[in-house]
């Protein structure tokens, strides 16, 4: 049995002893992140915003490989919402060159360790350049089998629902009303995140207690993590802590035990 540190070389005497007590069999399934505070961790330090968001891409990618070397199946990153566009325009267009330069540079590697590229929201009014880029990144990683990556751009949970029911009623309007009938996996398969298992654990990061129209129908049982540590500060030990927290909780599903404890199965 593979046990974490196998997996993970431990750069400090931390983030060993937070490995010693990781559980492999029982990481979360499906991670999701709201990546937040590059402003602020910019702010005490009085930098322009721009190098928050710098050093947050720095954190996304030690938190990729890390949930890739241990074998977390799928990591979602909340990286642009359709509220984001109400910022300035210059720090708007900071974030798109941000994100062009994330995938030039890391591409390679993201398929070279097998990791598979998704990208889900309204990715039609991003700028054309950043759709060729993550078509790309798309179409390159497609066949890879190891951890999805999905990337939450101009993502917004309420928009992907309307997109749900849009798409459902497109399917009723092809395929006659009489005998249809939703019910939560036909709403299910019709969300951008179709095909992924629901996230089991939400973080998000610099102390909001909100879960700022993310992903708002696959969290119904996620567990929370809210830590006030600023994105750029969410290090390897970080994200380490927040999974041997998970994996002291009891997940109870509304019914009595967890189905860890049943292996009944049940999400
Ligand atoms: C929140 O900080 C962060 C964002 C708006 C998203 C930007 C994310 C990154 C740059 C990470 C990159 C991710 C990938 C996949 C390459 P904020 O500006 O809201 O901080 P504040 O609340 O302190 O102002």
């Amino acid at each position: 049995m593979a046990i974490a540190t196998e997996l993970l070389k431990p750069t400090s005497r931390a983030e060993a002893a937070l490995l010693e007590q990781i559980d492999l069999k029982r990481l979360p399934r499906h991670v999701a992140i709201i990546m937040d505070g590059n402003g602020r961790w910019a702010q005490r330090r009085h930098l322009p915003r721009i190098a928050g968001h710098r050093a947050g891409v720095k954190i996304a990618r030690e938190v990729i490989e890390t949930c890739a070397r241990l074998k977390v199946p799928a990591l979602t990153l909340y990286a642009f919402s359709l509220e984001n566009w109400r910022r300035p325009k210059a720090e708007i267009d900071f974030l798109m060159r941000l994100l062009r330069e994330y995938l030039k540079k890391e591409l390679p590697s993201i398929h070279r360790n097998n990791i598979r590229l998704l990208v889900i929201g309204r990715a039609a009014q991003l700028p054309e350049a950043v759709q060729k880029d993550i078509e790309k990144a798309m179409r390159l990683t497609a066949q890879n089998t190891g951890m999805k990556l999905i990337v939450a751009l101009n993502y917004g949970g309420r928009a992907e629902l309307v997109d749900a029911f849009n798409s459902i009623l497109d399917r009723v309007r092809l395929n006659g009303l009489a005998a249809f009938q939703a019910d939560e996996e036909t709403i299910s398969d019709h969300l951008y995140t179709a095909g992924l298992p629901d996230p089991d654990l939400l973080i998000r990061t610099s102390g909001e207690m909100r879960v700022s129209n993310f992903l708002l129908w696959q969290i119904a049982y996620a567990e929370l993590y809210i830590t006030d540590t600023l994105w750029p500060d969410f290090t390897r030990e970080r994200l380490l802590e927040a999974f041997v927290n998970f994996q002291q909780r009891e997940r109870r599903y509304g019914g009595l035990s967890s189905p860890h404890e049943t292996g009944n199965g049940a999400r």
